[in-house]
Order: structure tokens, then sequence, then C-alpha cells
């Protein structure tokens, strides 16, 4: 099956990310300082907001720090910035075509999460597994249940099979990734695979930070070790730290009452969204409550 080039907006998401903040753009947008230094956003993801902001031209004069504790994912990140038409051209190919007959698809499905779990637990990869590994980390984000990426407290991805869509799909948008790869090759763009604590060392005065962290009373599994109260709190005090040195900080998170108590000395704003992807499927069909948090206001 030929790899479909689609039409598709400039910049967007190359994957389909839990918690991804495709809906929630332009309300950040205008949520955002108007002017600031550098951009960092350490719980990267799909990476919805700095992809929309590079869109408008909003980071044109900024270096840009862009990370996520995702190994895989970022694995992805650094193969689109480095090599992204072997990617494109691997995923055009019949082994990562979308089968429509749903026992075939089934099997290729479980032989990619087989494989791809092998990769992902080896120690150190060779360049050409690093581009394996990426193809099939894609593929099974768009043919799993949901576009979820969950893994188990052993580290394996153990998502099943999306049996429910009928209708051709793209696994590659090769439009997005060679978007994608010409904004990661900009001169002044960093990709970090570290927790966020790591990618912030260097924020300072005036830069901006958003932070996308995994949601308060939610889906958190994107990693072994999760993201618990205490790793919210931990959190809490780096935004305290970067506060005190005078970067603009936005947060959000889910609504919940505990968070809008942590951070009860910053700004707090409300806005509701329908989640496309949420490993609940209540949470699917209801609106949920975001709050963004701000140490400045415009
Ligand atoms: C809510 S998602 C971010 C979604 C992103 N804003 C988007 O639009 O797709 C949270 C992200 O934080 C990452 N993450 C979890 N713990 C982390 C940590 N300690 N440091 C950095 N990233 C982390 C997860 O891998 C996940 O990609």
């Amino acid at each position: 099956m030929k790899a479909q080039r689609i039409r598709t907006q400039l910049y967007q998401p190359v994957v389909k990310w839990v918690g991804g903040k495709r809906n929630l753009c332009k309300e950040l947008h205008r949520k955002a300082p108007p002017k600031f230094g550098n951009y960092y956003e350490p719980f990267f993801g799909g990476g919805a907001f700095a992809l929309h902001l590079h869109g408008d031209g909003s980071l044109s004069t900024s270096n840009v720090f862009l990370g996520d504790m995702s190994k895989p994912l970022m694995t992805m990140y650094y193969i689109i910035r480095d090599n992204p038409q072997e990617f494109i051209a691997k995923l055009d190919s019949e082994e990562y075509s979308w089968k429509m007959d749903i026992s075939e698809r089934e099997v290729a499905f479980i032989r990619c999460r087989i494989r791809f779990n092998e990769l992902n637990n080896k120690p150190s990869l060779e360049n050409s597994e690093e581009i394996e590994m990426s193809c099939l980390f894609l593929y099974l984000n768009k043919t799993g249940f949901n576009g979820l990426y969950r893994v188990n407290k052993q580290g394996h991805y153990n998502v099943s099979v999306d049996k429910l869509t009928k209708g051709a799909r793209t696994i590659c948008d090769a439009n997005a990734v060679e978007n994608l790869s010409a904004f990661l090759n900009r001169e002044g763009v960093s990709l970090g695979n570290c927790s966020y604590e790591t990618l912030l060392q260097t924020a300072k005065a005036g830069d901006f930070v958003y932070l996308d962290p995994p949601y308060d009373d939610t889906f958190v599994a994107y990693q072994k070790t999760g993201f618990s109260w205490d790793d919210q709190v931990r959190l809490k005090t780096v935004v305290d730290e970067l506060h005190d040195r005078g970067c603009y900080i936005m947060v959000s998170n889910s609504a919940t009452a505990a968070i809008k108590e942590l951070y009860k000395e910053y700004s707090q704003d409300f806005t509701s969204v329908t989640s496309s992807v949420n490993s609940k499927a209540s949470d699917r069909k209801n609106k949920r409550q975001e709050i963004i948090i701000r140490n400045y206001l415009y």
C-alpha cells in the first residue's frame, strides 16, 4: 500500500497522544506571554502547542528546548529529525500497512508489539534498530486501541489492537513528518530524552516554560514509573523555583480540587475540553474541566 500524502494543516502532531493539547492550542496561545526569550516544553508528548507556536512564527527568535521522558517517543523524534525519508519510506512498505481484515490486523499488530517490546527493552540500539523501533511505535500508536501508549510495571507496552475502526487509516502522514523534521532541524531547537528537571536547568528570566504533566487523577502510565501525587507536589516546587528565576510559567492539568489547592497562589483559569484520546471510555464522552495555571497575567 502506498503512503497517502494527504493535505494537512502545516504543523500538527505525528502521533495521537493521551492528554494531547491539539484542541486547546488557541486557548493556550491567548494565555501565552506576548514576548519571551527562549521556549521550554519538557512534557512534549505529541507537541501540539510547540508546533502551533512554531507554525504561527511565535518561536522564530527563540531557542527551543523540547523534551519527554518517553524513550520510544523521543527516539522517534530523533529519527524524524535526522532520517525522515528512511522513516517515511519504511512506513510506506507492505510490512506496515493497515490490514482491512480484522484477524490479519490483529496478527500483524501482535507481531509488531512483541518486536517493539523486544527493542524497547534493549539497553542500547543500532541505528537500524532505532529506525525499526520508531516505525513500530508509530504503527502501534495508529492501530492500537484509541492511540493509547500505556506500559505495565515491567515497561512493556500492553495496548490491544483497535478492532472498531473499519475505514482506511493513515499510519504515516508524510507531510506532517517532513514539517516536523524541518522544525526539529531549525537552528536553536534541541531535544532531550530526560526528566523535566534536567531540561529546565538552563531556563532563565524572561523565558517561557509550558508544563503539561500527566494529569492528576487520570491516565499516567506513559512510563513504568507513572506520575504520582508526590510527583505533582515535586513539580510545584520546580514551578516555584522557575518563578523565583523570573520565568513565565504556564501549567495545564485537570481541574481537581487538589491541583487548585496546590497552586492556590497562582492565577487559575478554567476551560472544558472533549478529549479525543482518553484511556477511559466514560471520559471520552464527557467534557472535562482543565485548569490553566500562570504566574503572570496579560
Ligand atoms: C499530558 S502528556 C503531554 C501531552 C502534550 N502536551 C501533547 O500535546 O501531546 C504528559 C507527558 O509527560 C511525559 N512525562 C511523564 N513523566 C515525565 C517526567 N518526569 N519528565 C518529563 N516528561 C514526563 C509523558 O511521557 C507524556 O508524554
